[in-house]
């Protein structure tokens, strides 16, 4: 199962449910990989105290290299980011769009997992795309207040969106 969580509106607990379902996914002993796709790196820094390594890092995706997720126990992985990613958030190729996609079916890859998480920045860009392309779940968590309601209509406006261009382009 491979999951996002997402929302346009910042602050409203992506990474913190991210967090907390890795725990829970574990305690049920899956194999569980989690994606910070985030150039904020915070679920990252929930595991980490420094930096991430290169090798480590989800950045490693948008230079054409396969990146080293981090144990952090027996059934946890991590593929780190920092604000190191932000350099690729201009990237417009549409190849560009299909990394985390291409990664995640590697076939050493997609065996090793039963549940891949991915936190995702608040914004729509390269790397909020990357994700939803890839998913078959996206949670989207709101706070209860009018922006974060108008953030999940985006996503889902967006999720309808990214379907629609992948029956158009079923090769990708
Ligand atoms: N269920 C909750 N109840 C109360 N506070 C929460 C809850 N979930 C998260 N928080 C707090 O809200 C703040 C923002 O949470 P978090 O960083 O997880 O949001 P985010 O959506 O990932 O933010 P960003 O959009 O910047 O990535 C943090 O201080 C976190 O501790
Ligand atoms: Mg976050």
């Amino acid at each position: 199962m491979i999951l996002s969580v997402a929302n346009l509106k910042g602050g409203v607990g992506k990474t913190t449910l991210c967090y907390h379902l890795a725990y829970l996914f574990t305690r049920k002993n899956f194999r569980t990989l989690l994606i910070d796709i985030d150039p904020q790196g915070n679920l990252t820094s929930c595991y980490l105290s420094t930096p991430p390594d290169t090798s480590n890092h989800v950045k490693r995706l948008f230079e054409n290299e396969i990146p080293i997720p981090i144990k952090i126990n027996e059934n946890l992985h991590l593929v780190a980011s920092s604000i190191e990613l932000s350099k690729h958030e201009s990237q417009i190729k549409l190849e560009s769009y299909f990394k985390l996609k291409a990664y995640l079916e590697l076939p050493e890859v997609r065996k090793k997992w039963n549940v891949v998480l991915i936190d995702t920045p608040p914004a729509l860009n390269i790397f909020t795309s990357n994700a939803l392309i890839v998913s078959q779940y996206v949670l989207c968590i709101v706070d209860p207040g009018d922006f974060a309601i108008l953030g999940y209509k985006e996503v889902k406006d967006i999720i309808f969106d990214v379907v629609k261009r992948l029956i158009l382009m079923p090769n990708l």
